[in-house]
């Protein structure tokens, strides 16, 4: 069994990041420079995107972090959106998501510059994605290519079965790996919740991509052996002998499917990782896309 390790993966990918920020920078170029705005207080969130703009700082990106309460009027997070829309220093910015229940999600996302959506969220960019045209893919998607390019897991007319059909991993996720491209060219299972005869379509599977939130779902018994197992999920258990008073828990129950795996990712230090890479190297993309105007 090989470990796809994003940690190790996703510090390689911020190596050469901050490389090409460097030479960018030699040549006169202006420093990249990522936005992230957050709604509020969730826990979860606010540890997510401080890592973001840590990751940031790490590789010589200029960031800007905009911190808004739980109280802010979708009308409000509009106009802050529309002055990140033509700040000419800003290259991209994202709203960390979920928000407050009070703002529509989807009009959020809509009013987003699609030249600066590095969330890859906007619906002209996820067209673009689907019609296999040069786009800000999103980061978990991205991320899981990444790692199975860099890992040489076969991709080419193997059975994939992805696990969840969210807008952010399942659906991209099984367009992206079916398309023409270095890694894809697969035959696509998707399943959700209403998907019946699971185990009959896992066992199938010489590729899984876990991503339907709950803990442990995937067990030894609904895999083949040799499969390839990419865990998305990403669950808080409380756990009071740990300092932080929870632990981390995939959609995988990585001991028993270890066992029978050819490659498979941990939680976490798996597919988490490279989503911040990922994000980086949207980033990246966005200015260098701004430098060629
Ligand atoms: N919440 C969970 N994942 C993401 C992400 O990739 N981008 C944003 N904006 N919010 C998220």
């Amino acid at each position: 069994m090989i470990l796809l390790d994003g940690k190790k993966t996703s510090a390689d990918i911020k190596e050469e990041i901050a490389l090409e920020v460097r030479e960018l920078k030699g040549k006169g170029y202006k420093t990249p420079h990522l936005a992230a705005v957050i709604v509020g207080n969730d826990g979860a969130s606010i540890t997510y995107v401080n890592a973001k703009v840590k990751a940031c700082e790490r590789v010589g990106f200029e960031s800007t972090l905009i911190r808004l309460s739980d109280e802010t009027t979708e009308e409000d997070l509009l106009n802050e959106i529309a002055i990140l829309n033509v700040d000419k220093d800003i290259d991209g910015f994202i709203v960390q998501l979920p928000l407050p229940k009070h703002i529509d999600e989807q009009k959020i996302l809509m009013a987003i510059n699609p030249d600066k959506d590095v969330d890859g969220f906007h619906p002209t960019n996820v067209g673009k994605m689907a019609l296999n045209l040069p786009t800000f893919i999103s980061a978990t998607p991205f991320g899981i290519l990444e790692l199975l390019d860099r890992y040489n897991v076969e991709t080419y007319g193997k059975h994939v079965v992805v696990l969840g059909r969210s807008h952010i991993v399942g659906s991209p996720m099984s367009i992206l790996l079916s398309q023409k491209r270095k890694v894809g060219n697969a035959t696509v299972t998707m399943c959700h919740s209403r998907t019946k005869n699971l185990k009959d379509i896992t066992l199938q599977a010489d590729i899984i991509i876990a991503a339907i939130g709950i803990p442990e779902f995937l067990k030894a018994d609904m895999v083949k052996d040799h499969v390839t197992v990419i865990d998305v999920g990403i669950t808080r258990l409380p756990d009071s002998s740990k300092r932080n008073g929870f632990r981390l828990v995939g959609d995988v129950a990585f001991k028993e499917v270890a066992e029978k795996a050819a490659f498979i990712t941990p939680v976490p230090g798996g597919v988490g990782p490279m989503t911040i890479a990922m994000l980086l190297k949207n980033t990246l993309l966005a200015c260098k896309r701004k430098n060629q105007n």
